[in-house]
């Protein structure tokens, strides 16, 4: 299978979904990694694994759709199984994702359906809650809404802040998304009523 990966930025999540895939021999290939800025961290770490880049500045787009469709005709160069929105930070158009339906994951850091948006970590410490988690779904037009797939917890500890928050949910969302793609890469997910059912394996 040909898995597409967007970033924005750092790029970690796409960097341990990389790691997992060559470490655990997937069936899949990372035949793209393609950032809408052009400074983006993870972009140097993809090239130094061989994966191709590239970039769609979506500064120099003037409306939401032009971008989208660009960004759309590269990743449709790399024929992808999967598209798979790494720390992509960018609200999609409906006929984009319509396009990708069924194929394409987000991760987000907290436990949908709460705290969908930005600011997940100020959220949750805000709301007084005494977990939180982040979440893997497929993505449908509305915005952090889709199927949920898989989810890590963690628990929230006297103290936390948002940093502290963030740097230990990201430890779990460097096993929750490479598990959750690797299930997809073994075609063991399925969207059934608007829900996914996981399949064991035989
Ligand atoms: C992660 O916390 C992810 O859940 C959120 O943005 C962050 C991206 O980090 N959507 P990175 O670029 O994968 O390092």
């Amino acid at each position: 299978k040909n898995i597409v990966i967007l970033i924005s930025g750092r790029g970690s999540n796409m960097e341990a979904v990389v790691r997992a895939a060559k470490a655990e021999g997937w069936p899949a290939r990372i035949a793209a990694v393609i950032s809408n800025r052009p400074d983006a961290k993870g972009l140097a770490f993809a090239q130094a694994q061989g994966i191709p880049t590239a970039t769609v500045p979506s500064k120099q787009f003037p409306t939401r759709a032009e971008f989208d469709g660009a960004l759309q005709l590269e990743i449709d160069r790399f024929a992808p199984d999967l598209v798979v929105l790494a720390g992509f930070m960018r609200i999609l158009t409906a006929p984009f994702v319509e396009h990708y339906a069924g194929r394409m994951l987000n991760i987000h850091p907290s436990l949908l359906p709460d705290f969908p948006g930005l600011d997940t970590h100020g959220q949750c410490l805000a709301a007084g809650k005494q977990e939180h988690g982040a979440t893997v779904h497929f993505v449908t037009a509305e915005l952090d809404h889709g199927p949920i797939v898989a989810q890590a917890r963690i628990d929230v500890r006297p103290g936390d802040t948002e940093e502290t928050l963030a740097t230990r949910l990201l430890v779990e969302e460097h096993k929750l998304y490479p598990y959750a793609v690797r299930l997809f890469v073994e075609d063991r997910l399925r969207i059934e009523h608007g829900e996914v059912r996981v399949l064991d394996t035989q």
